[in-house]
């Protein structure tokens, strides 16, 4: 039988993997698989696949991320949030007060602003202490979601708590996507997470019996995500009680 990615062209029988350009993912366990790749790659592919994207898109602003340079043209950064606009209607990002206008932008006049409330000294920005982060939620919730969130600690914030970034500048934390997860989509649905980094979408999504698929430009970033997925780790026994 026929099966070369070319014949698959021709016969138009094109199969995930090859519109993903990769037919290994870097990690794949029952729930969750990543792909040490643009997400671009799996757009076509995606259609009906995903019930949910959840994710924390870079904010082009200069961080190092290694392999994927946080300085494109405005132009094509709006362009790269409205393809993840249209992998499918839920969508939840985690976002800053800086970028909420492309955000909003993308996503659309249905989306809807969370905000999370941080302690009475958050970190300092611009020499002002940052007392709130905004999220942006649209299409269908499985609970009631209030506009207001309290009671959750945030990374680097309150003098004992401390939370594990893995050397990531971008980390986002674990119980805000575990909220937004357990509050957007019901067990066994699938996340899409085009920027996975560290991969805490992932293992937030797995804690809660969720399926999940992300993307990941940096490898060193993949093997930390493929880390705390394979080892149940701290994460793991964390989300659990946590959620
Ligand atoms: C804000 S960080 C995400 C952090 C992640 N939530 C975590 O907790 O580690 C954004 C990530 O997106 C990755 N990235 C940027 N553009 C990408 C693309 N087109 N496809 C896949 N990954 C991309 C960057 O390498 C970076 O690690």
């Amino acid at each position: 039988m026929r099966d070369s990615p070319l014949d698959r062209y021709i016969t138009g029988n094109y199969g995930e993997d090859f519109l993903r350009g990769s037919s290994e993912p870097y990690y794949e366990d029952e729930m969750v698989s990543l792909w040490n790749e643009d997400f671009r790659e799996a757009l076509s592919a995606a259609s009906d696949e995903y019930d949910a994207v959840i994710t924390d898109p870079p904010y082009n602003v200069g961080k190092d991320y290694g392999t994927y340079k946080d300085n494109l043209e405005p132009q094509e950064y709006e362009e790269m949030l409205r393809d993840v606009s249209g992998v499918c209607e839920r969508q939840a990002w985690v976002s800053s007060t800086t970028h909420l206008g492309a955000f909003m932008r993308a996503l659309g006049d249905e989306a809807r602003l969370v905000v999370i409330r941080r302690g009475a000294q958050g970190p300092l920005r611009w020499g002002m202490f940052s007392q709130f982060e905004p999220l942006l939620v649209r299409g269908h919730v499985e609970e009631r979601m209030s506009d207001l969130w309290d009671g959750i600690r945030l990374t680097g914030e309150g003098y004992f708590f401390r939370e594990d970034t893995f050397g990531h500048p971008g980390y986002t934390p674990l119980p805000v996507l575990q909220r937004l997860i357990r509050l957007m989509t019901k067990p066994g649905e699938t996340i899409f997470e085009p920027f996975a980094g560290t991969g805490t979408c992932l293992v937030a999504a797995k804690s809660l019996g969720r399926r999940a698929v992300g993307f990941e430009l940096n490898e060193a970033y993949c093997e930390i995500a493929a880390k705390r997925l394979s080892q149940g780790s701290l994460d793991l026994e964390y989300s659990a009680s946590s959620a």
